[in-house]
């Protein structure tokens, strides 16, 4: 008598053991009694064809027959069986296939698994010059191991695309909030002349203010003009000498780049970092124009609630000039966090974020502006710097070793 699937009634513990054992004693009898491949296809489209076979019956019968309070019980049995019933398949084929009761051509799985014996095998036949009959059985592609099959009714998967890096998406949302104020974005070479990055900002040969701003010059170069030699741009300030060179004002742009120092890295330095400067020259420009602009930028960076202060500063292509800061976003600028001494301003309740100035009139003799007719501004920021405060992170190497584990959390 075959085994049928039994109508279920009793759900309990026991009963769906028994049930699944009966099932299971009565795969291994009819694994054992396969002894071709036409009976191997019998049993294999009995215990798992979609339609009606064994598997697809335990849906029924057992699974959806089952009261709420033993679905799950039962989903468990089924799940488990489904990779038993598929081994029991692949296993009897492979018996098969290694007592070689298949005479004649094999195919698909069978070849790759048996290959090098089919191939002497063949070889042998071919000499004796016995081809194998036009009607040798096909074999059909036997089912693989769950974990090697290609169920094609499945849903791809699909590869993590990656996200921006915490320093790209910083600066891309510095660049927005100056988008919607009018600017547009310009780029220029990092490797820069000398003249571009220090002659024309103002920083004349030998200058002192050279030294704060100290920078690799590509070497074998002594035989060129100084203001010829190439060097790593140590700020995005030559993308503005560039923009004047070919626009006439008004202008408003961002610089955002990459800007190389001969600096030793630590915590808060790096040889490599990222800058995004900004430039408007217009009649009229004043430093309220300048305060304005840059106390709604950082609003917008973080938060509308910090305030700025403008603090005496210098830079050679800006007069006068000034280092902004922002209230301390951790201690809202009481200088004391906690009871204690804010740590992240030094407990005074500011910090120092970029550099500005109204543009020297030295400058526009560099690129032919009329210093009597206009007036400007000019703002540059360390983007990095500006993550870390953001994203309170400790360490500004993290953003360059490609740690996964740090970048995830950017998701
Ligand atoms: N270029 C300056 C720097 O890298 C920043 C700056 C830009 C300062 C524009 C003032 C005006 O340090």
């Amino acid at each position: 008598m075959p085994y049928t699937v039994p109508h279920l009634t009793d759900f309990s513990a026991a009963a769906l053991d028994s049930a699944v054992s009966e099932l299971l004693s009565a795969l291994e009898q009819e694994s054992a009694a396969v002894g071709a491949e036409s009976e191997w296809k019998a049993f294999r489209d009995r215990w798992i064809a979609r339609k009606n076979g064994i598997f697809t019956q335990l849906n029924d019968l057992w699974l959806k027959a089952a009261p709420a309070p033993h679905k799950r019980d039962v989903g468990q049995r089924v799940n488990e069986l489904k990779p038993k019933v598929e081994q029991a398949v692949n296993a009897t084929y492979a018996r098969l296939l290694s007592g070689a009761l298949f005479k004649g051509r094999s195919v698909g799985r069978a070849k790759t698994v048996a290959g090098a014996r089919d191939k002497s095998r063949d070889d042998a036949r071919d000499k004796a010059g016995d081809k194998p009959p036009d009607s040798a059985p096909e074999i059909a592609l036997p089912y693989r191991d769950a974990s090697e099959r290609l169920d094609i009714t499945l849903p791809g998967i699909r590869r993590p695309i990656g996200a921006e890096h915490p320093v790209i998406k910083t600066m891309n949302e510095m660049i927005s909030v100056f988008r919607n104020l009018g600017y547009s974005v310009e780029e220029g070479p990092e490797i820069e002349t000398d003249f571009y990055n220090f002659e024309a900002l103002n920083f004349p040969p030998n200058h002192p203010a050279r030294d704060t701003q100290d920078t690799l010059f590509i070497a074998g170069q002594e035989s060129k003009p100084l203001r010829d030699r190439l060097l790593l741009r140590t700020h995005t300030s030559p993308v503005q000498i560039r923009t004047m060179q070919k626009m006439k004002p008004p202008v408003r742009v961002v610089c955002p780049g990459k800007v190389h120092r001969n600096d030793a890295l630590d915590a808060t330095h790096s040889p490599i970092f990222h800058q995004i400067e900004g430039l408007a020259v217009d009649t009229n420009i004043t430093f309220c124009d300048l305060k304005g602009t840059l106390d709604h930028a950082m609003k917008a960076m973080f938060g509308s609630s910090v305030k700025t202060r403008f603090y005496p500063s210098f830079f050679p292509f800006t007069e006068p000039s000034a280092d902004v800061q922002i209230s301390c976003i951790f201690c809202d600028g009481k200088g004391v966090r906690d009871g204690a001494p804010c740590r992240n301003c030094k407990a005074s309740g500011w910090i120092e974020l970029l550099g500005c100035g109204m543009v020297d009139p030295n400058v526009y003799g560099f690129v032919d502006y009329d210093a009597s007719k206009v007036s400007g501004f000019a703002f540059g920021m360390g983007v990095e710097r500006i993550a870390i405060l953001k994203y309170g992170v400790d360490d500004i190497q993290l953003f360059f070793q490609g740690d996964v584990r740090f970048l995830e959390q950017f998701l």
